[in-house]
């Protein structure tokens, strides 16, 4: 019997240290260590995330390796985030990753944070048997810094369909509970307060972007106008309403991603689909593609919540199916804040 691949992912690119062990592709850890020094400022502060990471990412990875029960020496490789996102908070979890890769002898694998968000689906636990995609399929990977939908080929040959030209979905999320004063990140907290309100009680308008591409910025705005005539009439009426306001604004966003998903099957005739990024994990969005694809009887895969917002497992996954092709990282590669979907890096970038 071969000896187990036994691989530590890290992922470092925005707002949250994470770090993880997998061996053969089975999950044993997954820390991540989320950042509260941003929410005073209702957004990520990149300088202020970088020096996070820094005080976060030893205690991050030691403790993915405590509980993992594996030691620095058994490791084959160590897999981290290049690319994209930003520059200082990838820095610090490059750094790290080159210079234990480098004092334990073992090869360092980059990857594409955006092909991670997707082949988080491919990731295998120990006690649970999580369903995964076959190929071709397509993804339609929703976070605070990107949407999109990508055809998925193989592991890394990705084809990008559609994509923001604007703000992304979880973007117009956060922006909108800014404006009403619910904190940040406010993806979660709409979704919270949706579960309440009549996602019909108020109406705002739905991009007309061309073809697969999205544009979520004239929501946030519509929406900036209309709370601000609403509360020149009353004061408190983002206070009473704010169930209805956040069940309307997801039904809007979810219904402008679904129109697009729609349209991608109809276009592609692929009818797999999966859901990946932070955004994955809004129960609207859930609910409301699991119900189309029992409707359209298309194939739908949606990630254990875990899994969705940023996190070192999915980048250990992309380094564990690397590494079984031997696709390995100098340990001169720079990371990248810019990074296409399509680019697998590797040895040939
Ligand atoms: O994938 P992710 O962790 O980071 C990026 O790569 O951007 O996604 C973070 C985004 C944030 O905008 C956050 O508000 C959003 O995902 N998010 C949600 C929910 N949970 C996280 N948006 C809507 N509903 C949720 N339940
Ligand atoms: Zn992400």
């Amino acid at each position: 019997m071969s000896a187990p691949v036994v691989i530590l992912g890290i992922e470092s690119s925005c707002d949250d240290t994470s770090a993880s062990v997998m061996v053969d592709g089975v999950k044993l850890s997954n820390v991540i260590s989320n950042q509260t020094v941003h929410e005073e400022f209702g957004g990520v502060v990149p300088e202020l995330a970088s020096r996070a990471h820094q005080q976060n990412i030893v205690p991050t990875v030691q403790a993915a390796l405590n509980q993992a029960g594996i030691k620095p020496s058994e490791l084959s490789a160590i897999g981290y985030t290049r690319g994209p996102g930003l520059l200082g908070s990838l820095l610090v979890g490059s750094s790290f990753a080159k210079g234990f890769a480098l004092s334990l002898d073992i090869p360092l694998i980059e990857v594409n944070h955006m092909q991670a968000h997707i082949l988080a689906h491919f990731i295998q636990e120990k006690e649970k048997t999580t369903p995964i995609p076959k190929f071709p399929f397509l993804c339609l990977t929703v976070s605070g810094g990107h949407t999109q939908i990508v055809q998925v080929n193989s592991h890394f040959e990705m084809k990008l369909l559609g994509q923001t030209k604007d703000d992304a979905a979880g973007e117009a999320f956060d922006k909108i509970a800014k404006i009403m004063g619910l904190g940040y990140p406010g993806g979660p907290m709409v979704d919270k307060l949706a579960h309440r309100g009549n996602p019909n009680a108020f109406e705002f308008p739905k991009s007309k972007m061309q073809g697969l591409n999205f544009s979520f910025s004239g929501l946030k705005t519509s929406v900036l106008y209309f709370l601000q005539k609403e509360v020149a009439k009353n004061p408190d009426f983002v206070e009473q309403n704010k169930a209805d306001i956040c069940a309307s604004v997801q039904k809007t966003i979810v219904d402008t991603l679904l129109g697009k998903v729609k349209r991608a099957v109809k276009e592609t005739g692929i009818k797999s689909i999966a859901v990946a990024g932070g955004v994955s994990a809004n129960s609207g969005l859930r609910n409301e593609l699991k119900a189309l694809g029992e409707k359209q009887g298309w194939k739908i895969y949606v990630p254990p919540f875990e899994y969705t917002t940023d996190n070192g497992a999915m980048i250990a996954v992309a380094a564990y199916l690397k590494y079984l092709k031997g696709d390995f990282s100098k340990v001169g590669m720079a990371p990248m804040a810019r990074l296409s979907v399509e680019n697998d890096l590797g040895w040939k970038s």
